[in-house]
């Protein structure tokens, strides 16, 4: 396989591992404030992170590629509301939807298509993973008006 594929095929696992790690500090987030149902969701949601680093480490593998582990980054710890972890985890989703696209691309132009036949299933998950992102970021601002409505009812007592 071309080895500039195969380099950014081995960032995306890295990336993949990252993605684990950060959903994994927003469980513990959640769980330190005792938001056990979001730390439930957070802690699946770093499960298959790890899910995806293995489908990239396993490709990689049956191609008789090299697998080359980098560090993984530290990820943030604090978040001001439940609504700004999930801002974070669209835009963090959204990057890795172009990462996908950016390899999908890089591997037509390089005419590798067990690399172009792989990335689909991704291509496919991406939809799902923006989707789930912002239907949880919808009910949240639901709650926020609700709250803010409720507010505006309680301050008419007189
Ligand atoms: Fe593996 Fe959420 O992208």
């Amino acid at each position: 396989m071309n080895r500039e594929l195969v380099k950014n095929l081995n960032g995306q696992m890295n990336f993949e591992l990252y993605s684990s790690y950060l959903y994994l500090s927003m469980a513990s987030h959640f769980k330190a404030q005792n938001l056990n149902g979001f730390a439930h969701w957070m802690d699946i949601q770093a499960k298959e992170e790890f899910g995806h680093a293995m489908k990239f480490y396993n490709f990689l593998h049956g191609c008789n590629e090299k697998v080359e582990f980098g560090a993984i980054a530290k990820p943030p710890a604090k978040w001001d509301s439940p609504l700004a972890v999930f801002e974070q985890v669209i835009k963090h989703e959204q990057l890795v939807t172009k990462r996908v696209n950016d390899l999908v691309s890089q591997s037509v132009t390089l005419g590798e298509h067990a690399a172009f036949a792989f990335l689909q299933w991704f291509v496919n998950e991406q939809v799902e993973e923006e989707a789930s992102a912002v239907n949880v970021i919808q009910q949240l601002k639901l709650v926020g008006k609700a709250i803010f409505m409720l507010d505006n009812e309680l301050a008419k007592r007189t």
